[in-house]
């Protein structure tokens, strides 16, 4: 029966230890890559990263006031997320204070100072 205590006490350990590892992982621009690179985000088709692979193109948004997308402007980093949501993904603006639209930034934000923006982004 002993053997068995221990046994049960390690998987406990070992999954707490999992699970904390795991939790420390999640950082928002984590979060935020995850969202960027899943089709369905916001009820969409496609997902960012077909447009902007990798985060390409970005690189400058984190320190932009005004973003020209498709011929409109759009005048906050929020603003040019939920644009590319509607007219590009197909799917529906979330949020500007919702969880997902700070991870979003924050993986935008973490992009700054990345490889340079190819003259041609992937689209
Ligand atoms: C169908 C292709 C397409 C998809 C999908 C797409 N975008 Fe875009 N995005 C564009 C185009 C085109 C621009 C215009 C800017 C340019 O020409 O570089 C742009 C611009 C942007 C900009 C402004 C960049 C800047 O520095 O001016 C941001 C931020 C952005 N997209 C975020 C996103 C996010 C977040 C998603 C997913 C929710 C997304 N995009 C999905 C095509 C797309």
């Amino acid at each position: 029966m002993r053997i068995l205590k221990i046994i049960f006490l390690s998987i406990v350990v070992l999954g707490l230890i999992f699970s904390v590892a795991f939790a420390a992982k999640h950082l928002p621009e984590e979060r935020g890559k995850a969202l960027f690179e899943n089709p369905k985000f916001a009820g969409g088709v496609k997902s960012c990263n077909e447009c902007h692979p990798g985060g390409r193109g970005l690189e400058k948004a984190a320190d932009k006031k005004e973003f020209n997308i498709m011929g409109k402007t759009q005048k906050s980093l929020e603003e040019a997320v939920n644009f590319c949501i509607v007219h590009a993904n197909k799917g529906k603006a979330i949020a500007v204070d919702s969880p997902d639209m700070k991870d979003m930034v924050a993986y935008i934000k973490s992009l700054k100072g990345k490889a340079p923006a190819p003259k041609k982004p992937g689209y």
